[in-house]
């Protein structure tokens, strides 16, 4: 991995804990149609049919990244996106004209801001009746996936803190900060107030895209580690060793046959 420290970088890119060029751009996307194949939906069932009668339904996705998953939807329903940076104010021709706000992976990798600051700025977006539906990582967010002939699916699965680069990660980005709280989605939700229904589904892993899900679990824990490193969030030569050797550790598990998933979840709610 060449890495390459870099002394000017925006405050706002600090923050976000992933790098910006075309190896990411190329990893969101794949992640997007694997994701969607996981799901086996694009909008989770109770969102689409409340959408369905809706003519030209309004659509935004926040924190879209490559807007993969608006060009998607697009395909489908008439859509319209649009970046947008939750610390400013929601603009006045934005607010409450959306049927749906969708939101994906923008607290695993992004700004350490109060989950009830965003659901805020989301319902601001929403129309009365609204829908938000928030894909997120659960914690621990990363699951390993074993070969075992012993279990009737044929696959053990383990909640992986204690994998080397995982343990790393959480130690130095305090991950669990950022992941925990989308399994209290339905709590959280109902303390910010304003929301008529809440609901977390937790999505299940499947074997036929455990091969790409590695692949891409692989490749982000090595981003996670490149951008600290690019930061100079990681200079001290131990930890940097330390990290060097987990990557090793990473690529020879998987050389192995280890497996690695997400711990995925959605969140979906309907604004009063
Ligand atoms: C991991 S990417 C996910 C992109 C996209 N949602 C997807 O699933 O393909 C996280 C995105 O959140 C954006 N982001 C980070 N901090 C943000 C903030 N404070 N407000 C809005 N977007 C933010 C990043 O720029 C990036 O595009």
């Amino acid at each position: 991995m060449a890495i390459q420290s870099q002394d000017h970088v925006s405050a706002a890119d600090k923050e976000y804990k992933l790098p910006r060029d075309g190896r990411e751009s190329i990893r969101l996307t794949a992640q997007h149609y694997m994701v969607v194949n996981r799901q086996g939906w694009i909008l989770h069932p109770d969102v689409e049919s409340a959408i369905k009668d809706i003519p030209n339904p309004k659509i935004i996705d926040l924190a879209t990244g490559t807007g993969i998953w608006a060009s998607d939807i697009a395909q489908r329903t008439s859509a319209c996106f649009w970046v947008y940076d939750s610390l400013d104010e929601v603009p006045e021709e934005h607010r409450e004209k959306y049927d749906l706000v969708h939101v994906r992976l923008l607290l695993s990798a992004g700004p350490s801001i109060d989950k009830l600051v965003f659901i805020e700025c989301f319902k601001k977006f929403l129309k009365p009746g609204g829908w938000l539906q928030w894909e997120e990582l659960a914690y621990p967010n990363i699951l390993s996936v074993h070969v075992d002939a012993n279990s009737p699916s044929g696959l053990r699965q383990d909640f992986s803190v204690a994998y080397p680069i995982v343990h790393l990660l959480e130690k130095h980005l305090k991950m669990s900060d950022r992941l925990g709280w989308i399994d209290q989605f339905e709590k959280i939700v109902c303390k910010a107030g304003g929301w008529e229904t809440a609901q977390k589904i937790a999505v299940p892993v499947h074997p036929h895209l455990l091969k790409i899900e590695t692949d891409l679990t692989a490749v982000v824990l090595m981003d996670l580690t490149e951008k600290m490193i690019m930061i100079k969030r990681l200079k001290d030569q131990h930890d940097l060793t330390e990290f060097s050797e987990a990557i090793r550790k990473l690529h020879e598990d998987q050389d192995n046959g280890v497996m690695f998933a997400y711990n995925w979840v959605c969140g979906i709610a309907k604004k009063s």
